[in-house]
């Protein structure tokens, strides 16, 4: 499934690894190897409709994606900064929208979870990739 990928890169899957090297502020730290873990869960699921990945395999990605997901709020609620940080002051000036944002994933995740086809899964992971991307867009540089 192309398209797959296509979110995957969309929301840079392919470059976490490294992100969050040098970065010395342990707040700072700790919510973008959260969003590293996201991303690594995510790729699982994405990977896993290219690949016809068992559905056991799937639910458990969608299901440690939604508890990762569910953890969001909680990392970035002190406004920390670093200056590897990409993260835009705005996420505090508007945190309901931000926390919005955030429960968004969590719901797109749980529809992942909860999905029984690959034809459900598909559009479960598709929302998925919409959320991460529409949170990025508006709070991440
Ligand atoms: C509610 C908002 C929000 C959602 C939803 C969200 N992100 Fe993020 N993400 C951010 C912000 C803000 C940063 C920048 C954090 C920083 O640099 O301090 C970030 C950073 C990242 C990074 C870079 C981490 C690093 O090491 O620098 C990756 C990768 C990432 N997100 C992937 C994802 C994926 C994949 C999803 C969806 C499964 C997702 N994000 C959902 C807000 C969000």
């Amino acid at each position: 499934m192309k398209q797959a990928c296509v979110i995957l890169m969309c929301i840079g899957v392919a470059t976490a690894a490294l992100a969050h090297t040098g970065v010395k502020n342990a707040a700072v730290k700790a919510r973008m190897e959260g969003m590293s873990r996201l991303a690594a869960h995510a790729k699982v699921l994405g990977t896993g409709l290219r690949t016809g990945a068992s559905q056991a395999e799937m639910t458990a990605a969608a299901a440690a994606l939604r508890h990762e997901a569910g953890t969001i709020a909680t990392l970035f609620m002190p406004q920390e900064d670093d200056p590897k940080s990409e993260a835009r002051a705005a996420i505090w000036a508007n945190w309901s929208d931000f926390k919005a944002r955030s429960d968004a994933l969590v719901e797109a995740s749980a529809v992942a979870q909860a999905a029984t086809t690959p034809a459900e899964l598909n559009v479960a992971f598709r929302r998925v990739g919409a959320a991460c991307s529409a949170c990025h867009k508006v709070y991440r540089d």
